[in-house]
């Protein structure tokens, strides 16, 4: 569900007409509703209900400060990926004792950083970044609470770039050297207690299957390494997939109410009615590391239309915002529903390539879809672009960084300045 939908003609996000935001800030423009993302984080939080559990927001999807801040002031834990996420959610009022510090290559510093602000947990992802650890620990005089990664070679059927929970994944210890690490590491590693078990077997996965499979396959060794090792939580990682293709349609209760129940895009309720049972009496905290699902859905990126310019094989409809802005068509051939801000007078679709300025082929949001035929001058909204969207932005081809802004009911914030051409040079000397 999201917080955006026509309203006499015009595309809004809660109480706030969108074409003011654009006609008011510019253009290209994120906006989020925050209604929906404390909707979607409610409702995961629900859904784990029976089962002790906390919600750690990956940060990596949207790492906005005020973002950050509202998941914080309604009890939210964080799962980091660098020193640079951890600073953010302290400057936001996280608190890092609800910090999970996830990745391969933590380096020395990011580690030095963690244990001081004292963080939940490290979720390590090798036998010789566990021992790194146990090192700077004890350089530090502390000890280092710990989770490693496993890896379960579960086939998580999403993009290539996104599954990480097979073998040939850079990511995790191998499920079967699990029980001998941690027995070494119990044995030999004095700086370390280890806490928890942690798996992410990847993102945006839209079937309940490959999670039933993973936390199956695992319960065996979390449960040896309970008993072993005493220890207290088990991470199922974050990966809830999202609807990007009917987004808009799928903000109606009405729309999900009319799907044939075996089409209906995973839900977070069916995600708990299947995961609680098995994991309530495990005697262990749950931990979830949802990041598109918390925010995907409650942001659009807002976009004028420069220029038609129509080839002898195609129409482009040429707009503001680039790659730069919203990577996720280029590098993972995302799809992004694309809506104008005033609802078409006409039902008529044509053909197009909806394409940014950068100096690129792969700069499309997308090619030979069927749309509108919205003019220069126009405003669109590309739906769906809350996670892994302004997150993943660059200042390639020397575009500033969009502005960004927070809907709460009728009231609309702006949560990041416009970058300005002195922004783009600064710390150049
Ligand atoms: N936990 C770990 C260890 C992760 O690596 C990730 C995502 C998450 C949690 C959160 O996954 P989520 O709930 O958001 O699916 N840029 C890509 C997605 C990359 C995901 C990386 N890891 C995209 O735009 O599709």
């Amino acid at each position: 569900m999201h917080g955006f939908s026509y309203k006499n003609g015009s595309l809004f996000c809660e109480d706030v007409d969108l074409q003011t935001l654009a006609d008011e800030h510019g253009t290209p423009l994120y906006v989020y509703s925050a209604g929906t993302i404390l909707d979607h984080y409610t409702r995961l939080d629900a859904a784990l209900n029976g089962v002790e559990h906390e919600v750690a927001y990956a940060v990596k999807a949207n790492s906005t400060l005020s973002v950050l801040r509202l998941l914080a002031t309604h009890g939210a834990g964080f799962d980091i990926v660098s020193g640079g996420e951890l600073f953010r959610v302290i400057k936001a009022g996280g608190d890092p004792a609800h910090c999970t510090f996830a990745g391969v290559g933590k380096t020395r510093d990011e580690i030095v950083y963690a244990l001081e602000m004292g963080i939940y947990s490290f979720n390590v992802e090798s036998e010789e970044e566990l021992r790194y650890l146990n090192k700077v620990a004890g350089d530090l005089g502390v000890i280092a609470p710990a989770a490693v990664r496993v890896n379960p070679n579960v086939d998580a059927k999403t993009h290539k770039y996104i599954s990480t929970g097979k073998s040939e994944n850079k990511f995790g210890v191998d499920f079967g050297a699990i029980s001998d690490l941690y027995q070494r590491a119990a044995d030999e590693l004095p700086n370390i207690k280890l806490r928890g078990l942690q798996m992410h077997i990847g993102s945006q996965l839209t079937s309940i299957a490959p999670f039933i499979e993973a936390v199956e396959k695992v319960i065996p060794l979390v449960t040896e390494l309970k008993q072993e090792h005493d220890i207290e939580f088990w991470s199922i990682g974050g990966g809830i997939g999202i609807i990007y293709q009917q987004s808009l349609e799928s903000g109606n209760a009405e729309w999900w109410d009319n799907q044939p129940e075996n089409e209906r895009p995973l839900t977070v309720e069916r995600y708990g009615k299947e995961l609680v049972p098995r994991l309530k009496d495990l005697g262990l905290k749950i931990l979830l590391e949802p990041g598109r699902y918390i925010v995907g859905n409650a942001g659009v990126l807002l976009t004028k239309c420069l220029y038609e310019k129509k080839g002898s094989a195609k129409t482009f409809k040429i707009v503001d915002a680039g790659m730069n802005d919203l990577i996720r068509p280029a590098l993972y051939e995302g799809h992004h529903q694309i809506v104008p801000l005033k609802e078409p007078a006409s039902a008529e679709l044509i053909k197009v390539d909806v394409v940014g300025p950068i100096c690129e082929s792969g700069d499309f949001f997308c090619q030979d879809r069927p749309l509108p035929d919205f003019q220069p001058g126009d405003h669109i909204a590309l739906m769906s672009a809350g996670a892994y969207g302004f997150a993943m932005a660059s200042n390639y081809n020397s575009r500033p960084f969009p502005a960004e802004i927070l809907v709460e009911g009728g009231t609309a914030t702006v949560i990041r300045k416009r970058q300005t051409l002195d922004d783009l040079i600064e710390g150049e000397l």
